[in-house]
């Protein structure tokens, strides 16, 4: 979401600034951890020492590399100054304001989210009152080149030489500081303070018998409407079980902009309600130990709900557990997320395996998984509840619901259906499936109601096991059909406007809709968007034989087609999506407009009000993936359609970092050309992504952009709501993909593979292009494509030949991928 960012930005930072952080030991301990792996037995292996958390953590990747679990609501982080959205980044030259337990991981949203309950280790050679304790006062540089990381840890050395380092469970975690010997250790804990800068209040308790600190309030979404708060609580455990005593205790307030703090050593008590007049208002505590011990360890809780369930949290997860303990227990739960893929350690390029367990990790790190903390509407639900839910949307397909979750469904149908059900849960609270929650709150759609892709996908290949994965498919189909027909009064946060939609075929530009509010931008994007979702509502509907639901959804999904408009040319190729006015008439933009060829480099692509193109954050030259087959006939043919896609890249109108571009460079797929997709795709792959902190494309999204490398690595492309998946090459000789829920493995050779074609152009002589798929000892008709009923969902072997003969094997050999228009998807398997 709001990936325009990274195309203003990176224009003007993205080069040259080669940033050394993290230190240097973590990449050799990574190459290492792989080497060694190559002669170890399949059970020795720790599959945590290959990821790279730090990928994503520059360039705006805005990846967070704090301490988590899978799926982890506690994610322990520091929090710098400049351009920071997940709390931490490389760039040395922004300042470090102290660790947090809350973070989101590849959150677009410029403002940032979360980071409250922020702590800061102090040294105060002059006492009590000389310590500084706002924002501003407080921060200091990193000791260069010496953050480290990796899964369930984290740890940041400041330039005072005080080590800071944290561990997490789900909903509680450690935090360790290490000071210089000989220096007393003084500590602020920040009540107000968040990374969007949004206290509506709150308060804050210290009990210096029991050595606790609770606090709570109210912040505002990163990503949504300013209107809406969420509640949050802590419990900070500073004694130790005892092994610590407190010295000096009070509470503080202090404004950045006046550069004053006032201290009140040994009050007790905060209560603070909503500044009216804006601004940053800066609270907290301050305390510090007695002696002089170097080593100080922090015991610290999170709730949604209350304090005392914050340090009920810390008790029942933590307890009384070393610090290390809980680094083990965390490595052992990813370790159970990360081997669900298992490869040919020793044959896989070293980089590859970097990228794909690292890409793994983070695709097993968010939403996060807040069952049991539900707030506001959802409090006390029964069901599973996650916050940080992606929007998924843009032009014709979103964030997450393009790889993230196909990705899940092959190796995860457990979460996959608790996530599912956490959006069923979200139309039986507010009426629609949530789009963009943030902060437990709701953010804004960028253009459709995308969950019914990803409940459609989830019916689609689990409808068999639905039930006792505990979710009903008539409730499940309830809650499409809500996103799908009931216009909200205002569809800014939540469904679509439909109503405008079903009348004219399209989201008309300009209309008057007596029926709702909303900004009335993106008319051509959201028309596709919304296309593509009644096409998932058509799947689950044929799914459930509800006939007269499939003719009217199968017809909706081709209402992408009334924003075509033939007449308009781009560089010669005519034919492109368009907004279009009330009647009939479109009302025309540039094609080239909003694709990093744009002639103007400061137009507003993205929620802005002034976004006038009709498209969210890409070009109109991108296009809709469930009816390919038409589309190349509206563009003029096979040939045709060919010469575009290449012109496409070749003119650099592709945009990596968002998700509208994610299935162009398998489009020759559908023209009959798949090894001139297995070029583009190894040319999108090492232009655009490697192990360094600067390698994503831009932000990592609710891991769209993980998911997207792994299915790249493995040689595999889903097409979402379907059980369809396109076949590449893999990047791998082997790999093994385990369903432990359906009980079955899957293991893909690639036979014939070549360690020289893992690179961006595959050099001449080298084996890569797909030449024949085998599936069980069956040689497979085309080698364009298979499903998820004869592949993943009853394991075995496929073998997947490649050969260096490019022409040769320049076809399917059979039918091409499936399109609606062409008699494809007819059955749900
Ligand atoms: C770390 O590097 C940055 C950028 O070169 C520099 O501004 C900063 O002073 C350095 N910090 C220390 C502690 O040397
Ligand atoms: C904080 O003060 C408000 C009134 O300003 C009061 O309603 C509330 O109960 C107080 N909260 C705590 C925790 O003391
Ligand atoms: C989320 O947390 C609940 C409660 O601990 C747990 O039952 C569930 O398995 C978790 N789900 C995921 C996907 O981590
Ligand atoms: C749908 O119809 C098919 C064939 O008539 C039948 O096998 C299947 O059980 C039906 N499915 C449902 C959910 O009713
Ligand atoms: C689709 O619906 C439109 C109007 O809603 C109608 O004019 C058209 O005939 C329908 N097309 C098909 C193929 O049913
Ligand atoms: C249709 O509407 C557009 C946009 O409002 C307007 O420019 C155009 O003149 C209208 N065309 C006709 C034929 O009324
Ligand atoms: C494109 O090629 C496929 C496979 O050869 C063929 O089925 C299809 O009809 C062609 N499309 C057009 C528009 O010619
Ligand atoms: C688009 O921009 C890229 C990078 O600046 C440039 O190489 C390319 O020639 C441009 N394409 C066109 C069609 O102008
Ligand atoms: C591995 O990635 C690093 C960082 O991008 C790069 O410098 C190096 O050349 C790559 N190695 C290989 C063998 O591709």
């Amino acid at each position: 979401m709001l990936a325009l960012w990274v195309l203003v930005a990176t224009s003007c930072w993205g080069s040259g600034l080669v940033n050394a952080q993290p230190s240097p030991q973590v990449q050799e301990r990574i190459s290492a951890a792989i080497k060694k792996a190559a002669s170890l037995p399949a059970d020795k292996v720790d599959y945590t020492e290959f990821v790279n958390v730090f990928i994503g953590t520059d360039n705006f990747g805005d990846v967070c590399p704090g301490a988590s679990v899978p799926f982890g609501m506690v994610k322990f982080s520091t929090d710098l100054t400049g351009y920071a959205p997940a709390g931490y980044v490389t760039d040395p030259t922004q300042t470090i304001r102290g660790l947090s337990p809350m973070h989101d991981s590849g959150t677009g949203s410029s403002l940032g989210t979360y980071g409250n309950f922020e702590i800061m280790p102090l040294i105060c050679p002059g006492g009590f009152d000389s310590c500084p304790l706002t924002l501003a006062a407080r921060e200091r540089f990193r000791k260069n080149n010496t953050d480290d990381a990796s899964p369930g840890y984290f740890a940041q050395t400041l330039d005072n030489g005080i080590k800071m380092e944290a561990t997490s469970t789900r909903r509680a975690g450690l935090e360790r500081f290490t000071f210089p010997k000989g220096s007393k250790p003084y500590f602020v804990l920040d009540l107000a303070n968040d990374l969007p800068a949004s206290f509506a209040g709150g308060h804050m308790e210290i009990d210096p018998e029991q050595g606790r600190i609770t606090m709570g309030g109210l912040w505002g979404s990163s990503f949504g409407p300013g209107s809406y708060n969420y509640q949050a609580f802590a419990c900070y455990d500073i004694l130790d079980g005892g092994k610590q005593k407190l010295d000096e205790y009070g509470v503080w307030t202090g404004m950045t902009d006046e550069d004053f703090q006032t201290t009140g050593l040994g009050m007790t008590h905060l209560n603070l309600t909503r500044n009216l007049i804006g601004g940053v208002y800066e609270s907290g505590a301050l305390f510090s130990f007695a002696g002089q011990p170097e080593q100080i360890n922090i015991r610290v809780g999170i709730s949604f709900v209350s304090e005392a369930q914050a340090c009920a949290n810390a008790e029942s997860e933590v307890g009384d557990a070393s610090f290390d303990e809980i680094v083990a227990r965390s490595k052992a739960l990813w370790n159970e997320k990360l081997s669900k893929i298992e490869i040919d350690l020793k044959n896989t390029p070293a980089n590859v395996t970097e990228l794909l367990y690292s890409s793994l990790y983070r695709a097993s790190l968010t939403p996060n998984n807040a069952t049991d903390e539900t707030q506001g509407p959802f409090a006390n639900t029964p069901h599973p509840y996650f916050d940080s839910l992606y929007c998924r949307q843009g032009n014709a397909f979103w964030d997450t619901f393009r790889t993230f979750y196909p990705l899940m469904s092959l190796h995860s149908p457990v979460e996959f259906a608790q996530i599912v059900d956490n959006y069923i849960d979200g139309w039986r609270k507010l009426g629609w499936m949530p789009e963009c929650r943030a902060n437990n709150l709701p953010g804004w759609t960028q253009g459709g109601s995308s969950g019914d892709v990803i409940v459609g996908h989830f019916a689609v290949t689990y409808h068999n096991e639905a039930t006792a994965l505990g979710i009903d498919l008539d409730e499940l189909y309830s809650a499409m059909l809500a996103d799908a027909e009931i216009n909200p009064p205002e569809w800014n946060t939540l469904g679509r406007q439909v109503n405008v939609y079903k009348e004219y075929g399209y989201v008309p530009f300009g209309v008057l809709d007596t029926d709702s509010v909303g900004r009335q931008t993106r008319e051509g994007s959201r028309t596709l968007e919304y296309a593509f979702e009644d096409f998932a509502v058509r799947q689950v509907a044929l799914l459930l034989n509800k006939t007269d639901d499939v003719a009217t959804y199968t017809n909706r999904s081709l209402f992408y087609r009334n924003v075509w408009d033939p007449s308009v040319q781009s560089d010669g190729f005519q034919g492109f999506a368009q907004k279009r006015a009330p009647n009939g008439s479109f009302v025309n933009t540039n094609p080239i407009d909003c694709s990093p060829n744009d002639s103007n480099e400061n137009r507003e692509c993205s929620l802005q009000g002034d976004n006038v193109v009709g498209f969210y954050e890409s070009s109109s030259w991108e296009f809709a993936p469930h009816d390919t087959a038409h589309l190349i006939e509206l563009m003029g043919g096979n040939a045709t359609f060919v010469k575009r896609l290449d012109h496409f890249f070749d003119a650099g109108y592709y945009l990596a970092g968002n998700e509208p571009s994610f299935q162009t460079p398998i489009g020759y797929h559908y023209a009959n050309q798949p090894a001139k997709s297995v070029d583009r795709v190894r040319e999108v792959v090492f232009t655009n992504f490697d192990i360094t902190p600067a390698g994503l494309p831009g932000n990592d999204d609710q891991a769209a952009m993980a998911t997207l490398l792994v299915f790249h690595l493995l040689g595999l492309y889903p097409v979402p709501s379907t059980s369809q998946f396109l076949v590449l090459s893999p990047m791998v000789p082997q790999y093994t993909i385990h369903n432990s829920y359906l009980g079955v493995s899957t293991t893909i050779t690639t036979k014939g593979f070549d360690k020289r074609s893992v690179q961006k152009t595959i050099p001449k002589g080298v084996a890569a292009y797909v030449k024949s798929v085998t599936v069980n000892g069956v040689v497979q008709p085309t080698r364009c494509h298979f499903d998820f009923n004869d592949v993943f969902r009853v394991g075995g072997e496929v073998v997947i030949e490649v050969t260096a003969d490019m022409d040769s094997v320049n076809s399917c050999g059979a039918s091409v991928p499936e399109s609606v228009s062409t008699g494809g998807f007819t059955t749900i398997r």
